[in-house]
């Protein structure tokens, strides 16, 4: 295959975002709108990339630490052949160059494939989509064999033009050796006074090229984002893409429309998900997991089998097989849970390796700590980790019981099969096979009185 040249034009103001913000680093997914065209623009071997920036140039720029990616300034915005121009000196001279926009974000690599491989000798090629509402886009003018002649911006376009329903998305394919001919020659004589980079369509045509039309899979591919309410109806688009992906894969979703995604979510089969969950960065789930409502998972591995209850949130940490979360539970980063573990309501872990069998059930904080397999840690015991400068371990051994509302003020180590009494604040190790019991002695006072209500 050829080299590739890919020019994107992010040099717009986007002044209807509303925003200090430049439009192109506006997110979908959590990830930036440029970021989306640059990823898809990564599907294509032998491919560099030109972004032509305009308003919030640095900012754009300092978003992105590429290699691969060269970054041109267009210091001011007098149209789009103008701004694919500051890319000129970039160009490969036997490159095929593709142009693309960075408030276009779900152009998929396919399209592109197909884009490029439309450009052959004498003839460059177009991405165009029917539209029932053609309001505001530039007009593809077809003649009578059928052949792409000329596009008409709207402002430019007579009654009859208006009429027409297919569109230039502004995606399009040529050789570089004849965007550097043409690009010179077009001229900024039209309602806009700006130089058009639609008009390279004539110019292609008048020297005996053919211009192919490609059409995209879907029209979300080539839907631009000019204000916040076309950017949340790419998002739920671009979600409901994600959310088929993975139900096609063999998980099943409550409600579609109540799923999040925002980075890479591999998942095995059988696995369900209630409403409202989120999952953020590098997530995988294997297979038969139920995951209740209101969660949010970032960065994680959830093994099989694993049950997470509604309202759970995980970042950074490893579900062993069977594991059961939740509801409410916290799962903080570094914290690995082994194989048919619990952790219940209002736990919060950090920093811990909890082993199989253990169970963690209630209102608990378990920080910098770690611990065997069969731990039963009782409701409200604290791993004291902080001394207000230092982190501190907490070590547990196999078997071990902790009795509820303990305290352990680390650094601590209860051997194998410890037993901590109920209510006892720790600040020595306990061997192993012994009961440790920290607490005042308790005193009955038989025939005690209680108070009684004062009178006014
Ligand atoms: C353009 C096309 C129109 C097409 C529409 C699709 C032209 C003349 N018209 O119109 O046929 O239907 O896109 O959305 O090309 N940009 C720059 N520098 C500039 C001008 C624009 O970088 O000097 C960038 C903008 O940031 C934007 C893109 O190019 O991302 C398109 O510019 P815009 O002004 O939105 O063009 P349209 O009038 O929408
Ligand atoms: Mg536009």
């Amino acid at each position: 295959m050829n080299s590739t040249d890919i020019v994107i034009l992010a040099a717009g103001k986007g002044t209807r975002m509303q925003s200090a913000l430049p439009k192109v680093l506006h997110k979908i997914a959590g990830k930036s709108l440029l970021a989306h065209v640059l990823d898809a623009a990564d599907s294509l071997p032998n491919s560099q990339k030109i972004v032509v920036t305009g308003h919030g140039s640095q900012q754009v720029r300092d978003s992105f630490v590429r290699s691969d990616c060269t970054f041109v300034e267009q210091p001011q915005q007098l149209g789009t052949a103008h701004a694919v121009q500051m890319a000129l000196p970039h160009l490969r001279e036997n490159a095929t160059v593709l142009i693309l926009y960075g408030d276009v974000p779900l152009i998929t690599p396919a399209t592109l494939k197909a884009m490029l491989n439309a450009v052959c000798d004498r003839q460059i090629s177009l991405l165009t989509v029917n539209l029932q509402n053609p309001m505001g886009y530039g007009r593809i003018v077809r003649n009578q064999e059928s052949e792409i002649d000329a596009i008409v911006e709207q402002k430019d376009a007579n009654p009859d033009q208006l009429e027409i329903t297919e569109v230039n998305t502004g995606v399009l394919a040529l050789g570089a050796k004849q965007l550097q001919a043409w690009l010179p020659l077009i001229d900024n004589n039209n309602a806009q006074g700006e130089y058009y980079l639609t008009d390279l369509i004539a110019l292609a045509r008048s020297q005996g090229y053919r211009v192919q039309s490609i059409q995209p899979k879907s029209a979300t591919e080539v839907e631009g984002v000019n204000n916040r309410v076309q950017l949340s109806q790419l998002e739920r688009a671009h979600q409901l893409e994600l959310a088929e992906q993975l139900m096609l894969s063999g998980t099943s979703l409550a409600d579609p429309s109540r799923f999040d995604q925002r980075g890479q979510l591999t998942a095995g089969s059988d696995n369900y998900i209630d409403v409202n969950c989120l999952f953020e960065g590098d997530v995988s789930i294997g297979s038969g997991v139920h995951i209740g409502p209101n969660c949010h998972v970032t960065n994680s591995r959830i093994g099989d089998a694993v049950v997470i209850k509604a309202n759970t949130v995980i970042e950074d940490a490893v579900i062993g097989d069977h594991a059961v979360l939740g509801p409410f539970a916290r799962i903080r980063p570094g914290t690995v849970l082994g194989k048919n573990t619990k952790v219940g309501n209002f736990v919060e872990t950090k920093k811990a390796y909890v082993g199989d069998g253990s169970k963690i059930n209630h209102l608990s904080y378990i920080g910098d700590a770690e611990l065997g397999a069969g731990v039963n840690i009782g409701a409200g015991t604290i791993t004291c980790n902080y001394d207000g400068v230092n982190k501190h371990k907490t070590t547990i051994g196999d078997g071990v019981f902790v009795g509820s509302n303990s305290t352990l003020i680390a650094p601590l180590t209860i051997l194998d099969r410890g037993f901590v009494a109920a209510g006892s604040t720790l600040t020595q190790n306990v061997p192993s096979e012994s009961l440790a019991v920290s607490r005042t002695k308790q005193r009955n006072i038989e025939g005690w009185k209680r108070p009684t209500k004062k009178e006014d």
